[in-house]
């Protein structure tokens, strides 16, 4: 990397701060140097040459010596403190913006804006107190979630209240958080658009994509969603008009609902780049890490053609094993790209790596590559060293 580029900081060193680190290595003349603050010594980004700060990522004041030390920061989390970064914004160019990163972290916030704004969401509503569900459930009826307004992941901050009976289990479950209740979408597919704005303005967005969750953990996206034309059209148009609106520069994942009537329903904002996009890095002409630098630098963004379907999966640390693990390996075949992340421990549903199975030849035959997966899932293991 050259001494002329800028120094860009990223809030989180794990996998997204690892392919955004090797995605800035594409504009040596404009990033000289990437720094990352995360709390595990060793973390994914610094195996490819981002420097760490270690520290919390809420430390107030490592962030604030990231900041200083750089040009432009960023962050592959949304839990950052979107007040103290608002408190340095005059030190360095944050992107998203502390002001679009505020909409989003808090889920009430965030619906609350996205209906403002005519952009179509599961009915909610907010909760105060056990006898604010209780009297707030009979509006909404059995099954509703509930769920924590903030810093919730993996489905941890939900709850699904069945019956009367679960009312007061739910409220004791996020007692110190605060909370809101949420219509439950009985959905056909859950989908996401990857959706970029740049610095000026300039909107893309890439095709519509299908997630398969398992335990509330992303574990398969299908590029592109095996769904009518239509559908994929109207869902790419929320994205476009929730970009418009939100107008933070970066890259963003827009997770939403497909009901079993066709509609679409927005089920929530990542800020950052996100799991569903990583097809990107083989399927499409530009990749949402390199589109994120693009759009942060204020550079014109790239194209977000799909250039092959493809089969994202993520390899999740296994069910009963905390520790060390040998290194993955996959014998090399065509179509298919295995990226590990370099963490050195695995945990229960940890995501350590993916594989993108890729159709290099269009046969455009997604049961094919759902196959072809199959049978390289089974040599993919994570055993103890
Ligand atoms: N209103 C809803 N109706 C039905 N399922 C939902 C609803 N909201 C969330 N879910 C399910 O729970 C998962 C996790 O919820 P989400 O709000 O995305 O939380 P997280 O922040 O943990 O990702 C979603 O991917 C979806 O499968
Ligand atoms: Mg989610």
């Amino acid at each position: 990397m050259s001494n002329s580029g800028k120094v860009l900081g990223i809030i989180g060193g794990g996998q997204l701060g690892m392919m955004l680190t090797e995605a800035a290595k594409k504009f040596p003349d404009k990033i000289s140097e990437v720094i990352v603050l995360d709390p595990t010594k060793g973390c994914p980004a610094s195996k490819v040459g981002a420097k760490q700060i270690i520290a919390d990522f809420k430390d107030e004041k490592a962030i604030i010596e990231l900041a200083t030390k750089s040009d432009i920061l960023t962050y592959e989390i949304e839990s950052g403190d979107s007040d103290v970064l608002k408190s340095i914004e005059s030190k360095t160019m944050i992107n998203p913006s502390p002001d679009t990163l505020k909409k989003i972290q808090d889920k009430l916030v965030q619906k609350t804006f996205l209906s403002e704004n005519q952009l179509p969401v599961a009915d909610f509503v907010e909760i105060n107190s056990l006898d604010d569900l209780k009297q707030k459930i009979k509006k909404f009826g059995f099954p509703s979630l509930l769920k924590t307004r903030k810093d919730a992941y993996d489905g941890r901050g939900n709850f699904k209240i069945n019956s009367h009976e679960d009312l007061i289990l739910a409220y004791k479950q996020f007692n110190d958080q605060s909370m809101m209740l949420e219509k439950f979408i009985d959905f056909r597919m859950e989908v996401s658009v990857i959706a970029a704005r740049n610095t000026q303005g300039e909107i893309a967005t890439y095709p519509l994509v299908e997630n398969i969750h398992e335990d509330n953990i992303l574990r398969i996206t299908i590029a592109p969603a095996r769904v009518n034309k239509e559908i994929a059209k109207k869902a790419e148009q929320v994205a476009q008009k929730t970009m418009e609106v939100l107008k933070g520069a970066g890259v963003f994942g827009i997770e939403m609902f497909v009901t079993k009537n066709d509609q679409i329903l927005i089920n929530e904002i990542a800020p950052r780049v996100h799991n569903s996009g990583h097809h990107t890095l083989q399927s499409s002409k530009t990749s949402q890490f390199e589109q994120h630098i693009r759009a942060i630098l204020g550079l014109s963004l790239g194209s977000t053609e799909l250039l092959h379907p493809t089969i994202m999966y993520n390899i999740l640390g296994p069910k009963n094993f905390k520790g060390e693990y040998k290194p993955v390996n996959i014998v090399p075949e065509k179509g298919v790209f295995l990226k590990m992340y370099g963490k050195k421990e695995s945990n229960p549903k940890r995501k350590l790596g993916h594989l993108n199975v890729v159709d290099l030849d269009n046969s455009g035959n997604i049961d094919f590559l759902l196959n072809k997966l199959e049978n390289i899932k089974k040599s993919i293991v994570i055993d103890p060293v």
